[in-house]
């Protein structure tokens, strides 16, 4: 038996800059893995057989297992391996669901890693980035963690060695955004030009403001459109004495990063009616 974390993430700014003839989105954005986790037991079975037992949220709980992320991802490497035992997966959920900070393509990634070393086996870079990218477009970061910068649909990676030294507070106020509406609703016909969000980060490092002028969520104007309540979150974070708040993925979650764990305390007292979390970045 082995018992893992897989964190949440959220996105120090995310661009939308083309549409691809294959129906995806090319996307410049920067990932940053939090250490707000699920906990997740794996336990290898003398048969085939995969079950998975969800525990803290009811939506994921009710799911046909063939639907969850975690099941596929387990299959999917099963299948390219051959391999003859199962495995009894454990998913205790504390990330948020359809919430934009990834936390089913982190189980599945943590799933995915736990299996082989259970199953002491290999596959190799490639083909687990390929397993990987067909979960799910996030799914590839979560195998590396960290910061890193993320290109095409994700998939594309460069770690950060960055240490962000900000204390952040999550925000979800519980609206589902599907990610593919999102993605129809930014509209880009016409493709945009990419930021150096690199570059960005390491000088929010001396000039924390800076962050506000330079990282921007493309989601953020349609969803906000859509759902006022959820930019007024971002307006109460900056309220609330955050040094930079944004949207994380395509919603609903917001997040706001605080130069101390004391005013990131302080300022969660102010969102008392939703679901938030004070995190630091993993
Ligand atoms: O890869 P994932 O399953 O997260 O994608 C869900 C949907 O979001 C896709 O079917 C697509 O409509 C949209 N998407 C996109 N470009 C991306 C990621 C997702 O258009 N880079």
């Amino acid at each position: 038996m082995i018992q893992i974390t897989a964190p949440a993430k959220i996105n120090l700014g995310l661009e939308v800059v083309r549409r691809r003839d294959d129906g995806y989105h090319d996307i410049n954005t920067l990932f940053a893995a939090i250490d707000l986790c699920d906990e997740i037991r794996l336990q290898l079975r003398d048969d085939r057989e995969i079950t998975c037992t969800v525990d803290g949220d009811e939506r994921l709980k009710s799911e046909a297992i063939e639907n969850n992320l975690c099941v596929k991802a387990v299959r999917k490497a099963s299948e390219h391996l051959g391999e003859e035992r199962g495995l009894d997966i454990y998913l205790r959920k504390q990330i948020p669901t359809g919430a934009g900070l990834g936390g089913g393509s982190s189980d599945a990634a943590a799933v995915l890693k736990g299996a082989l070393s259970l199953w002491d086996r290999d596959i190799d870079p490639t083909t687990l980035l390929q397993i990987a990218l067909s979960l799910g477009s996030d799914v590839p970061f979560f195998l590396q963690g960290g910061v890193a910068h993320g290109s095409s649909r994700g998939e594309i990676l460069q770690p950060v060695e960055i240490e962000l030294p900000y204390h952040c507070l999550v925000v979800n106020p519980g609206i589902h955004i599907p990610t593919p509406w999102a993605y129809r609703e930014v509209k880009r016909t016409v493709e945009r030009g990419e930021s150096d969000l690199v570059a960005h980060i390491w000088e929010g490092l001396h000039d924390p403001l800076s962050m506000r002028r330079h990282l921007v969520n493309d989601f953020e104007p349609p969803v906000f459109a859509a759902y006022p309540e959820i930019g007024e979150i971002k307006e109460r974070l900056y309220h609330h004495g955050a040094l930079f708040a944004l949207m994380s993925g395509s919603g609903s979650t917001l997040f706001g990063l605080f130069e101390t764990r004391e005013r990131a305390d302080k300022a969660q007292e102010g969102f008392g009616e939703y679901w938030s979390r004070v995190a630091r970045f993993a």
